[in-house]
Order: C-alpha cells, then sequence, then structure tokens
C-alpha cells in the first residue's frame, strides 16, 4: 500500500462507499473483518455441552444486536424520507445573500415528513400536524427548514411545549393515548385557549393529510432574510404543493394501512411519479411588522397568527423535486438530524420566543438521540466545495477528527476565515414592537382567524365533519368540566359552532371566557383584566 502512497487510514473503503453496498463479490467476515466459515455456526463444549466464551462472532453478534436501536424521537417519531434537488428559478438576491438563492443554484436535499404525537410504530392516519423537514445542502452549509404542514401552532410560548406534547403522549397510569382517553388532551387546550386557531384546523377537513405528497409545509417562524447590503425582511416560508392537498376524514382512515404515507410516498417514487413542491416566502419590513401589530394585533413573534396573503403576498423562489429513495432507511431518515439552528449566511432567526428555544432543542437532543458526532454521519455531513475546520474533536464516534490540525487556534498553522459580508449593526436591529405583558395572554383578535374558518372556509359537509371529530373525540373525556370550558372557548368563536357542539355531545358550556381563568394563559378578555 506504501507502494500507491496510501497510509492505513485511508483503506476504511467499505464504510466509505456504504451507501452503495451490494452483496455482489462480498466474503463473510467478523465485524473486525476476519473471514467466517459460517454466520450460524457457534462454538460448543462437545456434542450438548455450553457455550464458550471466547466465541467473539457469536457474543458480537447478539451483542450488536441488542444496541439496534437508538432513542425514537420525542416528537415526530413516525416518519418517511426521501431524497431529492432544489433549484432557485426566481433570485432572491434582492433580499438575501444566501448563496443557494442565486438565480438557477440548485443543491441536493433531505425530506422527513412525519406525524407528531404518536412512537416510531404508530398509525400514518392519525389526525395530527405533519412534520415537513427539509435539509437544503447548500455550497454554504446545511439549512434545515423544520416545518408543519399547518402555518400555526398550539402555543406561543416554549415553556409550554413539554406539558402540552405529554398530553398527546399516552396517560403515565393508563399507559392510553387520546384514541381512548382524551381527558389530558381537552385538559391542555381548555387550559391554553391560544392553540384554537390549531385546534380548529386539527379537527376540520384539513386534520388528516391524505399521505405526505399532497400536504403544504410552513417554517411558520418569521425568519430573517439578510442581503449583502445588511438589509433585512422578516420572512415566512412556504412549501406548495405542485400535487394540490388532498385530505382525508376520520371514517376513511379507519381502513387504511398503518403505514398508508409510507408506501403512498415510496411507490410514488419507485414508479417516477416524483413529487414536488414550490418554495415561496411572504416577506414584510420592520416598519410593515411595527404597522401590522398596530393595526390588526398579529405580532411577526406569534406563531399562532399566519400573515394575511392579501397584504403580504408569496412570492416564488424556487422549487424541489424528491426523486429517490433511501436505500437504508436508518442511516438515511431515522438517523437525519434537522435542526432550525442549522442556518447559512443570508437566513438568521428572528426573536420569536418559541424559535428562540428551538435552536436550543433540536441539536440538543441530537447530541442524545444520534450521538455528539451526529453532523459526521454521511447524511447529516455538510457537502461543501472548500475543505472546512473547526476546533471540535474527539467524542464518541469521530470519523472526522482533521488529522494532525491544531486543535486550538493556532499561530503556527493558522486556517483562513471569510470576511463577513452583511453590516452587523443593522442585522442586529430587531422589532419589539409592543411586546406583550404575557406571552400568552389571550385577546380578542385570538379568535378572528379561527372564526374566519368557522363562517367562511368551512361549508356545511366540513362544518359537521367537525362537529362530529371534535364530539367524538370528547366522548372520551372522563371529565365534564372540561368540556364546558372548551365549548366557552369554541364559544368566542362562533355562538352557531359552540351551540351545535353543545347539542352533540350533550353538555352545556360556559357562556364564554369573560369568567374564566386559565393555569396557563392570562386572560386579557376576563371582565376585571388587567394588563
Ligand atoms: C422534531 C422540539 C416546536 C417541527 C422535534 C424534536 C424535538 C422538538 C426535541 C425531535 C428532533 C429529533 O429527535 O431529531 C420542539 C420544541 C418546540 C417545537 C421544544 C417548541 C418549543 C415545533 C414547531 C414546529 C416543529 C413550531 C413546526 C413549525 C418539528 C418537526 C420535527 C420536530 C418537523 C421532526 C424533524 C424530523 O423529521 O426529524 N421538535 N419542537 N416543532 N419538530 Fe419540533
Amino acid at each position: 500500500h506504501a507502494a500507491d502512497g496510501k497510509r492505513n487510514g485511508d483503506l476504511c473503503r467499505d464504510y466509505n462507499d456504504d451507501k452503495n453496498a451490494t452483496s455482489q463479490d462480498t466474503l463473510y467476515t467478523t465485524s473486525n473483518g476476519a473471514p467466517y466459515p459460517h454466520p450460524y455456526e457457534t462454538q460448543r463444549m462437545g456434542e450438548n455441552g455450553p457455550l464458550l466464551l471466547q466465541d467473539f462472532h457469536l457474543v458480537d453478534l447478539l451483542s450488536h444486536f441488542d444496541r439496534e436501536r437508538i432513542p425514537e424521537r420525542v416528537v415526530h417519531a413516525k416518519g418517511s424520507g426521501a431524497h431529492g434537488f432544489y433549484k432557485t428559478t426566481n433570485s432572491l438576491e434582492d433580499l438575501s445573500c444566501a448563496d443557494i438563492f442565486k438565480q438557477d443554484k440548485m443543491c441536493p436535499i433531505t425530506v422527513r415528513f412525519s406525524t407528531v404525537g404518536g412512537e416510531s410504530g404508530s398509525h400514518d392516519c392519525a389526525r395530527d400536524p405533519r412534520g415537513f423537514s427539509v435539509k437544503f445542502r447548500t455550497e454554504e452549509g446545511n439549512w434545515d427548514a423544520v416545518a408543519n404542514n399547518t402555518p400555526v401552532f398550539f402555543l406561543r410560548d416554549p415553556a409550554k411545549f413539554p406539558h402540552f406534547i405529554h398530553t398527546q403522549k399516552r396517560h403515565p397510569a393508563t399507559h392510553l393515548t387520546h384514541a381512548d382517553d382524551s381527558t389530558l388532551f381537552w385538559d391542555y387546550l381548555s387550559q391554553n385557549p391560544e392553540s384554537i386557531h390549531q385546534v380548529m384546523i386539527l379537527m376540520g377537513d384539513r386534520g388528516i393529510p391524505d399521505g405526505y405528497r399532497f400536504m403544504h409545509g410552513y417554517v411558520g417562524h418569521s425568519v430573517k432574510l439578510v442581503n449583502k447590503n445588511g438589509d433585512w425582511v422578516y420572512a415566512q416560508i412556504h412549501f406548495k404543493s405542485k400535487q394540490g392537498t388532498k385530505f382525508i376524514t376520520q371514517a376513511d382512515s379507519a381502513d387504511k394501512s398503518p403505514d398508508y404515507s409510507q408506501k403512498d410516498l415510496y411507490f410514488a417514487i419507485e414508479n417516477g411519479d416524483f413529487p414536488a413542491w414550490d418554495v415561496c416566502v411572504q416577506t414584510m419590513t420592520a416598519k410593515e411588522a411595527e404597522d401590522l401589530w398596530e393595526s390588526e394585533k398579529i405580532n411577526v413573534f406569534d406563531l399562532t397568527h399566519v400573515w394575511p396573503q392579501s397584504k403580504f403576498p408569496l412570492r416564488k423562489v424556487g422549487e424541489f423535486v424528491l426523486n429517490e429513495n433511501a436505500k437504508n432507511y436508518f442511516a438515511e431518515v431515522e438517523q437525519v438530524a434537522f435542526n432550525p439552528a442549522h442556518l447559512v449566511p443570508g437566513i438568521e432567526p428572528s426573536a420569536d420566543p418559541v424559535l428562540q428555544s428551538r435552536l436550543f432543542s433540536y441539536p440538543d437532543t441530537h447530541r442524545h438521540r444520534v450521538g455528539v458526532n451526529y453532523q459526521q454521519l454521511p447524511v447529516n455531513a455538510p457537502r461543501v466545495p472548500y475543505r472546512f475546520a473547526n476546533f471540535q474533536r474527539d467524542g464518541s464516534m469521530a470519523f472526522f477528527n482533521q488529522g494532525s490540525r491544531p486543535n486550538y487556534l493556532s499561530s503556527i498553522e493558522p486556517i483562513s476565515f471569510r470576511k463577513r459580508t452583511v453590516d452587523l449593526n443593522k442585522t442586529h436591529g430587531h422589532f419589539i414592537g409592543n411586546a406583550i405583558a404575557f406571552l400568552s395572554e389571550i385577546r380578542p383578535e385570538d379568535f378572528v382567524a379561527p372564526r374566519a374558518l368557522w363562517e367562511k372556509v368551512f361549508d356545511d359537509g366540513a362544518k359537521e365533519r367537525f362537529i362530529g371529530n371534535v364530539s367524538g373525540h370528547m366522548a372520551n373525556c372522563r371529565d365534564e368540566e372540561i368540556i364546558k370550558r372548551q365549548i366557552a372557548i369554541f364559544r368566542e368563536v362562533s355562538e352557531d359552532l359552540a351551540s351545535r357542539l353543545e347539542k352533540a355531545t350533550g353538555v352545556k358550556g360556559y357562556p364564554g371566557i369573560a369568567e374564566l381563568s386559565f393555569n396557563g394563559s392570562h386572560n386579557g378578555m376576563a371582565k376585571d383584566a388587567q394588563l
């Protein structure tokens, strides 16, 4: 090997080409590469005697098997993924200096879709939001858009997230999910009315997407786009399905396979029917954000609200297509690690408190779920045209340990730095607006969009199905007081909605929320509300 210039460290041929592994011309070996006669051969004493501890082949096989599982994602555990390409069709260079937004720039992507609450073996057709994550492998590093299929979310105070998610998981004692015991589910929602917008979507006709190909994606949080002059705007990023949207009803979901969405996505791609999405942005200047607060009391850092498209129209930037299935689900989908903090120059986080908390939470869970060197796995590793260097070294499974390069900022072997391209004074300007006194203070504006859904978007059939979905789910709620409170919240959306629900559940709800107090939300609509 010395003759062809290779060193021992360069000989990891089989590991490096893992994705393209086939059975052709392979030799069966132990994990240290030694040829072994047969996989079923065990060493034992005599004909019927005990096995031998020296049998590394068997001991290693069983020990490795014992460690096959990594922790499932604490949320979004059930999912499907695929690879493809993104292309910028309409340059966004006026708003962002991100290299990927230059005209005709392309990059490889990996996408993972998911449900939220269920375990990794749970049903694909759950009434649940869907995750929609995209890893853009740009020439300036990986940019992850970790989005959902709905533009809004259940909360605007990040401290509520673990509480809310616990109500979506199994009960600590009965070990039942909310399909069988919905008490925790409605207890949480009836105490946190800012969830109402998401609840209206979840319980309506858009609550169960028909697989993953027929849904849009929304980053949901405001992010900041920064151009080469350092000027910035807020932006919302949307993925618009070129297939259109399709949903299934509660009744239809009953006879679908638990892996319905996985099958649909995998075989569509396998058969060459590649799904594709447009990438669009809505943008808003700081001044417009302040005006929006003044005129409609919509705070750009509040993801329980959407930006009106009449005022902030969608602008198409590019499109992506999924044209390649994973060859190995575990390596390419289970181990993929999406993180809203994986950003590239030209895209920045906003001050949205939920987004800010997510910037911490995802890499934290990845170090636990995948390991400290999760970024080195092939599916997560950046693919950039420059040789990158940093001072992160060692740790479990350090495949990329940067050779003999100094592991501190050295003057003897200096590395190079790229000059900052943006003006920090401008990029750090931020809008605080009329920061709301309590993150979760309930205001009349919280009911405007939910009311529009009920009154303008849902037709008669949709309304009927909505009442059926909610009352059906509430049938498994063990506490009538919770239902009375939730009906009061629905009454703030619409008297019509509340009275229909009262008929369907047989429970008379409270007249509205003016007399209610909430354990998690300041009631700005209470009779004696103090701001
Ligand atoms: C997954 C935390 C809100 C979308 C996850 C995971 C965590 C987490 C710990 C597991 C990640 C992994 O193991 O790889 C949080 C926290 C939130 C929050 C603390 C709020 C405080 C949101 C919001 C969205 C979202 C608002 C969408 C707009 C997703 C998606 C995944 C995910 C799509 C799955 C990623 C994948 O496919 O691997 N979240 N999340 N999350 N979250 Fe969140």
